[in-house]
C-alpha cells in the first residue's frame, strides 16, 4: 500500500436548509447526536428497534453474534424481504400506491401498484417453484432496466432463492464466469434490451454463455425488443407463457435472517470478481433504515436512483431499501442522452420527481452538456440530492446544487460499496451540514475511523486508510465459495478492522473525505474494474505476452484505463492492433472495460522480486512527474523508455 497524501482544501459550507430541516424526519442535532451515540454504545438494543419496524414471522433469540470476522443478525429470526416490501404495505394503505413507474427508452410507461406488482412477484415465483427451484438455489438474471427486472428479483427473495443479478452490459464470458461459480439453475433474461436507441442482443449473449454453463437448466426470457432470437427446446421457456400457467397466489417463504439474500460480484485485486455475499434479515434492517433517513422519505415522495439494478446501488435503492419503505420509485430503461441530453431533466418534470440520486460522472456529463438543457425543465419538485459511486469533485457539487437543486435542495454525498451493503458515511440531510466533495459523517450504527498501517488513528487532515471498526447489519457474509479471500481480503489488511480498500481523511469537524480507492483496483465511471480482470483479458490474446493496467485521471470518468502492453517476439505494434486489443478486452469483459489507451512497451517496470510496479506506471499514464521511491526497480533503462512509448 502507498503513502496517501492530500491536496483537495474546500472551505464552503451549507447547513441543512432551514424549511428543510423543519420538515425532516430528523431535524435536530442534538436527536441525531443522541441517536449516533445510542447506536454505537448499545448497538443491540438501537438495531432491535429499528427491526421491529419490520414483520418478522419468528422473533430472533439474539440481535447479533460477532465471532471475528463473521457476524450473524437478528439469530433464528425468520423474515422475508419481499414480504416486507410489498405485503406489508397491502394491508397499511399502500394498496393502490404506486411502486413501480417506468419508462422505457423508446418512451412508452408502465405503473404497478404494491398490489401489481405483488401479484407479478407472486406468479414469477410459482413460475420459478413449478420448474424445481427452491430457497437456496441461485437464479442469475441478466435483464435490461425493466419492470420484470425488479419481479424476477423480488420473486427469488419470496421464495428464498438467492439471485445473483449480472450487468445487462458485461459481456458472454462474464455471464460464463458468474453464472459457473454461483452454479446458477436458471437464468432469467430478456431478448433485448434498449440502449441509446440500439438494441442490446441479451438473449444471444446468453446463449452464447450457456454452451459453457453445464448447471443451467432454464431460461425464461421477457420479450421486450420483439427481434427474432432462438429458443432452446426443452430449455427456453417465454416469460409471458410460463405465467399464464401459474396462480398470483404464493405465499412468502419465511427465512432464516441469515439465508443467502443475493451474490453480487464486483472486482478486487487479484483473480476473477468475487462474489460478494448478503443475506436477508441484516441487509433488510440496514438498507430499510438508511433509506428512511438519508433520503429523508415522505409517503408522497417520488423516488428516482439512476443506477441499474446490475450494480449493488440498483439491488439497495431501486429496490429493496425504497420498497422496504413503501415508496413510488421511478425505473428508467436507458441512456441519459436519448433522445436528447435532458432526457433525465425532462422525466423529473414529467413525474414530479422529488428524490433524485445518481453519479457524479452523470453530473460531470451533464455539465458538459450545458445548463441550459436542465434550465428548459421545471425542475421545481426536487427537493433531496444524493449521489454515489466515486469522489465527487467540488465543482460538480457547486453545479450540481446550483443548477440542479435550485440552490435549495441538500445534497448527500453517499460513500459506500458492494460488500458494505447499505450507505456507511453519508449527511443526513436535515441536520448535517454539508461541505462539497465531503461525504461527512458515519450513519447510525457506524464506527468509520481514518487509520495507518500499524491500525492507530490518524490525526486530523492525516491521509490513511478507511476502516470500519464494528461490523454492521448489511455486511457482507463472506465471499461465495471462497470464506479464505473473505477473511484476507477484508480483514487482515489492517487487522482487526474491515478495510476494502480506500484512501481517506477527516478535517478538524469530523468529516471524512474520501479520496479513491488504493490498491489495485480502477474506479471508471463509479465502476469498479480489478486491474489484473482487464490484464488477464489482454494477456488472453495471442499477440500480448505481459500486460500491466492504470488509471488516469479522466474528466468525465473520473478514471480512464491505460494499458502497458508487451507483444510476444515477432509481432508489432500497429494501430490495427490497437483497436484488437481494446475490442478484444470490451468481449472479454463489457464495454466498461475498455481501454482508452494501449501503449506498447518493449519491458515493464519490474521489482527485484518481478513485481510490475503500477505506481510508477499510473505516474507514466498521468504524464506526473515520478513520485516515490525508484531504487526498488530493476532495470532503469525501463522507465525512459516508457516515457517515450508509442502511444495507441
Ligand atoms: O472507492 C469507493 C467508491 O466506490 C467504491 C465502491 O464501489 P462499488 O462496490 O462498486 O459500489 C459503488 C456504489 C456503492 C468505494 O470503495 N465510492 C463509492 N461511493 C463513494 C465513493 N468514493 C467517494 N465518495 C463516495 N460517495
Amino acid at each position: 500500500m502507498v503513502e496517501i497524501n492530500s491536496v483537495l482544501q474546500e472551505g464552503r459550507k451549507f447547513p441543512p436548509p432551514t424549511a428543510f430541516a423543519a420538515a425532516a424526519r430528523l431535524g435536530d442535532p442534538a436527536e441525531y447526536e443522541r441517536l449516533y451515540r445510542r447506536s454505537l454504545d448499545e448497538p443491540e438494543a438501537f438495531w432491535a428497534e429499528v427491526a421491529a419496524e419490520l414483520h418478522w414471522f419468528e422473533p430472533w433469540q439474539a440481535v447479533r453474534e460477532w465471532s471475528h470476522p463473521h457476524v450473524r443478525w437478528f439469530v433464528g429470526g425468520r423474515t422475508n424481504l419481499a414480504y416486507n416490501c410489498l405485503d406489508r404495505h397491502l394491508t397499511a394503505g399502500r394498496r393502490t400506491k404506486a411502486a413501480l413507474i417506468w419508462e422505457g427508452e423508446p418512451g412508452e410507461t408502465r405503473t404497478l401498484t404494491y398490489l401489481e406488482l405483488h401479484r407479478e412477484v407472486c406468479r414469477f415465483a410459482n413460475v420459478l417453484k413449478s420448474h424445481g427451484i427452491s430457497a437456496g438455489d441461485r437464479v442469475a438474471i441478466y435483464m435490461g432496466m425493466v419492470p420484470e427486472l425488479a419481479v424476477a428479483v423480488l420473486a427469488c427473495a419470496r421464495i428464498g432463492a438467492t439471485h445473483s443479478v449480472i450487468f445487462g452490459g458485461f459481456s458472454p464470458n462474464a455471464i460464463v464466469d458468474r453464472v459457473n461459480d454461483a452454479q446458477a439453475k436458471v437464468v432469467v433474461t430478456c431478448d433485448g434490451g434498449w440502449r441509446r436507441g440500439r438494441i442490446v442482443p441479451l438473449k444471444d449473449n446468453v446463449d452464447e454463455a450457456l454452451e459453457r454453463c453445464p448447471t443451467v437448466a432454464h431460461v425464461f426470457v421477457l420479450k421486450r425488443t420483439q427481434q427474432h432470437v432462438h429458443m432452446k427446446e426443452g430449455r427456453d421457456h417465454w416469460w409471458s407463457d410460463s405465467m399464464d400457467q401459474v396462480s398470483h397466489d404464493c405465499p412468502a417463504e419465511p427465512l432464516d435472517a441469515e439465508h443467502p439474500l443475493y451474490i453480487l460480484y464486483t472486482s478486487g485485486t487479484t483473480g476473477k470478481p468475487k462474489g460478494v455475499v448478503h443475506t436477508t434479515g441484516g441487509y433488510m434492517v440496514g438498507t430499510y433504515l438508511t433509506t428512511k433517513y438519508v433520503f429523508d422519505l415522505r409517503e408522497d415522495d417520488v423516488y428516482w436512483c439512476t443506477a441499474d439494478v446490475g450494480w449493488v446501488t440498483g439491488h439497495s435503492y431501486v429496490l429493496y431499501g425504497p420498497l422496504a419503505n413503501g415508496a413510488t420509485v421511478l425505473m428508467y430503461e436507458g441512456a441519459p442522452n436519448h433522445p436528447d441530453v435532458d432526457r433525465f431533466w425532462a422525466m423529473i418534470d414529467r413525474w414530479q420527481v422529488s428524490v433524485f440520486y445518481t453519479a457524479p460522472t452523470a453530473i460531470r456529463a451533464f455539465v458538459r452538456w450545458g445548463e441550459e438543457h436542465p434550465k428548459k425543465h421545471d425542475l421545481s419538485s426536487l427537493r433531496l440530492l444524493g449521489t454515489v459511486g466515486e469522489p465527487i469533485n467540488p465543482e460538480a457539487w457547486m453545479w450540481y446544487r446550483r443548477v440542479i437543486g435550485g440552490d435549495r435542495c441538500p445534497i448527500v454525498d453517499t460513500w459506500w460499496q458492494t460488500e458494505t451493503g447499505a450507505i456507511m458515511i453519508s449527511p443526513l440531510p436535515g441536520v448535517t451540514p454539508t461541505t462539497p466533495g465531503s461525504a461527512t459523517k458515519p450513519f447510525f450504527g457506524v464506527d468509520a475511523d481514518v487509520v495507518r498501517r500499524d491500525g492507530t488513528s490518524c490525526g486530523p487532515d492525516e491521509g490513511g486508510f478507511l476502516v470500519l471498526k464494528q461490523p454492521w447489519p448489511s455486511m457482507l457474509r463472506t465471499v461465495w465459495g471462497d470464506d479464505e479471500r473473505y477473511r484476507q481480503q477484508y480483514w487482515s489488511q489492517i487487522p482487526p478492522f474491515y478495510f476494502a480498500g480506500d484512501g481517506a481523511r477527516r478535517d478538524a469537524d469530523g468529516n471524512f473525505w474520501i479520496m479513491g480507492r488504493i490498491d489495485d483496483v480502477i474506479n471508471v465511471a463509479g465502476h469498479r474494474l480489478g486491474t489484473m480482470e482487464i490484464e488477464s483479458a489482454l494477456v488472453s490474446h495471442p499477440a500480448v505476452a505481459e500486460a500491466a493496467v492504470v488509471p488516469r485521471p479522466d474528466e468525465l470518468k473520473g478514471s480512464g484505463i491505460v494499458a502497458f502492453v508487451t507483444l510476444e517476439g515477432g509481432r508489432r505494434p500497429t494501430d490495427g492492433l490497437v483497436d484488437e486489443l481494446r475490442d478484444h478486452v470490451s468481449k472479454e469483459i463489457g464495454a466498461i472495460a475498455r481501454p482508452d489507451q494501449i501503449r506498447f512497451t518493449d519491458a515493464l517496470p519490474k521489482t527485484r522480486s518481478g513485481k510490475i510496479m503500477r505506481r510508477l506506471l499510473a505516474d507514466v499514464a498521468a504524464n506526473r512527474e515520478l513520485r516515490g521511491d525508484t531504487t526498488t526497480l530493476e532495470d532503469l533503462s525501463v522507465l525512459q523508455q516508457l516515457r517515450e512509448a508509442d502511444e495507441g
